[in-house]
């Protein structure tokens, strides 16, 4: 706990940010580097803190979009066989529940390598992805899907909707937590959707993080860790309703929440459920995130003690999964290539790359089996069980997963 710092003002209300977790100066989580470059790397300090008015969960410090969404950006969302399955899921669900009518427009805010607009494209469905990383944008567009190369705010929205016409849905996963100006994006949703349209969004639900205490999934990208109660209350501010939420098992554990401009649908009761369970669990209690911090910090000693205990013993360790989450584990923990030699990672651009800050070697996935290590450190935990069903061999080999999620513990 740091009281004595200056609180700031809440970026959706301006409400008092009551700090809870400090991780200490990090670097930019996905800017993994050569490993001759030793120039000096940019540095912020990872916290996080609470409003006490409206309850969201949001980063101390802001970090430049500019200096993260970068032709480089390296993360693909079709890197996942699972997420792409999510992705198709999604597409199909929309097409049948929202794009019904005569030519049915669907933008995507973050649509990367068009892992679900691609579906869209197949359905025939008008759509616009917001893709500003150019790398991954042009990915999507060697496959057919049609990519704005811009950030999505007030006034890229409002073009498109002076050039397209209004959309019917607006959907986002794992973007919408990293826009901090939330209060451009619901302008620009104003200015874009259809009068009867939604804005879908999922990201990473702060239930879940505090359940699990997976405190790597704060990071300088996500800005925000959402709940339905601090959604609501954005929400409502700018004109629109939460009349639906859904919580789902990927990365980890997110929700998924269906706006709508207030008083056009009824809030499905699910909502009022949610809000009433995030109250029972004192999501929005001090008290719950000081515990959260506090757990995060005995976490950090263990997974130290347990891989310096490793290394004593003479056992091999691996990290599987250069995450941005790992970002977080590794440089918060102080685990450097001493403790962990390598990172085995399916992104090509990721490999004979080092990690940021900690510069721990990035190589292809064929270095694991090559041999296999004693131990895999899972840095990619949410996606355990498709990498585990991959690896099956490595266990049946007498290896074992070291995971730090929810608590440390070996598979
Ligand atoms: N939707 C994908 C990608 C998530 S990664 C998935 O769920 O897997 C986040 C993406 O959002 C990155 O590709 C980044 O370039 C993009 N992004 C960041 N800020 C944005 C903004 N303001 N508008 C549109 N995309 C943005
Ligand atoms: P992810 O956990 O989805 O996101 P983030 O970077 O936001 O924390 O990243 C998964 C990483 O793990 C990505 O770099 C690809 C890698 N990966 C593998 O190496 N093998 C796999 O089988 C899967 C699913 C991912
Ligand atoms: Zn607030």
């Amino acid at each position: 706990m740091t009281e004595e710092r200056e609180s700031p003002a809440c970026r959706v209300c301006g409400g008092r940010v009551q700090e809870f977790l400090d991780l200490g100066p990090q670097p930019i989580s996905q800017r993994f580097r050569e490993p001759g470059d030793t120039s000096e790397e940019f540095r912020f300090r990872l916290a996080a803190g609470q409003c006490r008015t409206c309850t969201l969960v949001q980063l101390v410090e802001e970090v430049p979009r500019g200096l993260m969404f970068r032709d480089d950006y390296p993360f693909t969302s079709s890197g996942s066989t699972y997420m792409s399955e999510h992705f198709a899921a999604v597409a199909k669900e929309l097409v049948h529940t929202e794009l019904t009518g005569p030519d049915p427009f669907v933008v995507e805010i973050g649509s990367n390598d068009g892992v679900m607009l691609r579906s869209m494209k197949d359905a025939g469905v008008r759509h616009l992805g917001f893709e500003p990383s150019g790398g991954v944008a042009g990915m999507a567009r060697a496959s057919g899907v049609r990519v704005l190369g811009d950030f999505f705010e007030e006034a890229t929205a409002r073009a498109v909707a002076a050039a397209e016409g209004p959309a019917d849905v607006v959907y986002s996963a794992n973007t919408i937590c990293h826009i901090p100006y939330l209060d451009s994006i619901f302008r620009g949703l104003q200015a874009l959707l259809a009068p009867d349209g939604v804005f879908v969004f999922e990201d990473p639900y702060l239930g879940d993080v505090v359940a699990k205490t997976a405190f790597d999934q704060i990071y300088d990208e996500h800005f925000y860790l959402f709940s339905a109660r601090s959604v609501r209350a954005a929400a409502r501010r700018f004109g629109f309703d939460v009349v639906d939420v859904r919580r789902l098992p990927v990365h980890g554990g997110e929700v998924r929440y269906t706006l709508a401009r207030t008083g056009t649908r009824p809030p499905a009761p699910a909502v009022g459920a949610l809000i009433a369970e995030e109250d029972a669990r004192g999501l929005a209690d001090p008290a719950t995130l000081v515990r959260f911090a506090g757990e995060t910090a005995r976490i950090r000693d263990a997974l130290v003690a347990e891989l310096t205990a490793l290394r004593r013993a003479g056992r091999r360790v691996t990290g599987y999964g250069a995450t941005a989450k790992s970002a977080t584990l590794l440089n918060y923990c102080g685990i450097g290539p001493d403790l962990l030699p390598f990172i085995t990672d399916s992104t090509p651009s990721k490999q004979g790359m080092v990690t940021p800050g900690m510069r721990v070697p990035v190589r292809p996935p064929e270095a694991f089996a090559d041999p296999y290590p004693d131990y895999a450190l899972l840095l990619a935990w949410n996606h355990a069980e498709e990498i585990m069903a991959k690896e099956h061999a490595f266990r049946r080999g007498g290896g074992r997963w070291l995971r730090y999620v929810p608590d440390v513990h070996t598979v």
